[in-house]
């Protein structure tokens, strides 16, 4: 059986959303329902997932399907923004660690797990982002989930942006039943709800959740606005900056120093596994009590070993990069591939969402299109990640451009001509069948034709 034909079949209709509750008494079998969806789309070269690189995460690379096809092309699915990974004196920060720490942390941070490079983190990102507490966690899932269920009792009340990356999603509903989500960047339904929450309860804790930039969408709220609002209703806000610290902001203090709010919200929640090269991830206060209450009460800080000394001493490194003159040249190489990028769309019809940041959201729409495109893209050596449902909205599938400082700009007008071209033949291979007159009558016939 062709493609074609199998348009209206799960192949093409369902989404990992289909079989997140299965049932049964028996917790194995029931798995394989997924697994015969997951493979038939794994066999069609439909899923572009869990795909493996075969060297350094650069501008052009090896990458393997999970399916076992390898490819050479350009790469726009990693999120190492400013190239950092392969940079001489993160490599060199890393053998140094590894010679003079081994390559484990040994314990979690409260058992003998924490090591110099770490506490050299805390201090360095403690002053570049004036927020003089940090406690560290081995992930960034870890310090969003961390902080949230560290600080949130069942009594208290958490308010997300509705697009909230999914640690600070679990991490509140492992908190409290008390969750609500406004829609995405309203800070006029965000009043709203405090509004509502307070005039009911004034006697529990708020806390308010958003992020510096959303990583689908590539937007970012106004965040002094919403620390106003905080104030206001005595809420707290906590904004995960796992994307926009280090490749975007005066000296890469991301939106919060864009904005002119260093020091000045309430909690900061990161990644290292961005721009820092590394893993690991932070939550930063302006408290002592805080940062202690977090890292006891948090669960991940406790009871997962701490962040590698290796981890660390990279991540110390990338900083002190990002904070230097040549962070500021790295940015400014990225922001002009990224320009690039957006325009090369642009020129070719397609608006990217959001705004200019190492993430490009090219808009696709239907799902069956992005399957398709996300097919034609691998195989012709061009590698963005493709984003469909339940990580978007079912109709606004679309493909995750990262773009960084190593990327050239011949590299984003090959990426846009590549993506530009298999989404149209996508969108004809899905589209056309049902409008055209033969497909009608070959059907009838009990017939389809071949792409
Ligand atoms: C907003 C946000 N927070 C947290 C994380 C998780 O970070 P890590 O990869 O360090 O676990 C991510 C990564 O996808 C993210 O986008």
């Amino acid at each position: 059986m062709n493609l074609r034909d199998q348009l209206d079949s799960p192949l093409f209709t369902h989404f990992i959303a289909n079989y997140t509750h299965p049932t049964g008494p028996d917790l194995l079998a029931r798995t394989e329902a997924f697994f015969q969806w997951q493979e038939s789309r794994r066999q069609t070269g439909l899923w572009p997932y869990s795909r493996s690189l075969e060297g350094a995460p650069t501008a052009e690379c090896g990458v393997r399907s999970e399916g076992g096809v390898a490819r050479h092309g350009v790469n726009f699915g990693s999120q190492d923004y400013l190239s950092l990974s392969t940079h001489p004196a993160v490599v060199e920060a890393a053998h140094r660690a590894i010679r003079d720490y081994g390559v484990h942390s040994g314990g979690s941070g409260m058992f003998g797990g924490n090591t110099t490079p770490g506490l050299q983190l805390e201090q360095a990102l403690g002053e570049h982002l004036e927020m003089p507490y940090v406690a560290l966690f081995a992930t960034g899932w870890g310090a969003g989930f961390g902080a949230i269920a560290g600080l949130v009792r069942p009594e208290d009340h958490v308010v997300l942006d509705a697009l909230s990356h999914a640690s600070l999603q679990q991490g509140a509903t492992a908190a409290t039943q008390k969750v609500s989500r406004v829609p995405h960047l309203s800070n006029r339904a965000m009043r709203r709800k405090l509004q509502e929450l307070r005039a009911n309860d004034t006697a529990n804790g708020i806390l308010v959740v958003t992020e510096g930039l959303f990583s689908m969408d590539s937007d970012i709220p106004r965040i002094e606005e919403l620390q106003n609002l905080c104030h206001e209703f005595g809420a707290t806000l906590l904004v995960d900056v796992a994307h926009d610290l280090g490749a975007l902001g005066p000296r890469g203090t991301g939106s919060l120093g864009a904005q002119g709010l260093l020091g000045k919200v309430d909690l900061v929640v990161g990644s290292f596994s961005k721009t820092f090269s590394s893993n690991g991830g932070f939550v930063a206060t302006r408290s002592p009590a805080v940062r202690q209450f977090v890292r006891v009460m948090g669960g991940p800080h406790i009871f997962s070993n701490a962040i590698l000394p290796v981890q660390a001493a990279v991540a110390l490194e990338s900083l002190r990069i990002v904070r230097s003159e040549e962070g500021e040249v790295l940015r400014t190489k990225a922001m002009e591939n990224i320009l690039a990028l957006r325009a090369a769309f642009a020129e070719g019809g397609v608006k990217c969402l959001g705004e200019p940041s190492n993430v490009v959201p090219v808009p696709v729409g239907d799902p069956k299109v992005a399957r398709v495109a996300g097919k034609l893209v691998f195989e012709r050596g061009v590698f963005p990640n493709m984003v469909e449902y339940p990580a978007v909205r079912i109709r606004e599938s679309r493909f995750r451009m990262q773009v960084m400082s190593s990327h050239s700009v011949e590299q984003m007008k090959l990426g846009a001509e590549v993506v530009l071209r298999a989404v149209a033949e996508a969108r004809e291979f899905v589209e056309a069948p049902q409008q055209s007159p033969l497909r009608a009558a070959r059907v009838e016939s009990g017939k389809r034709v071949e792409v």
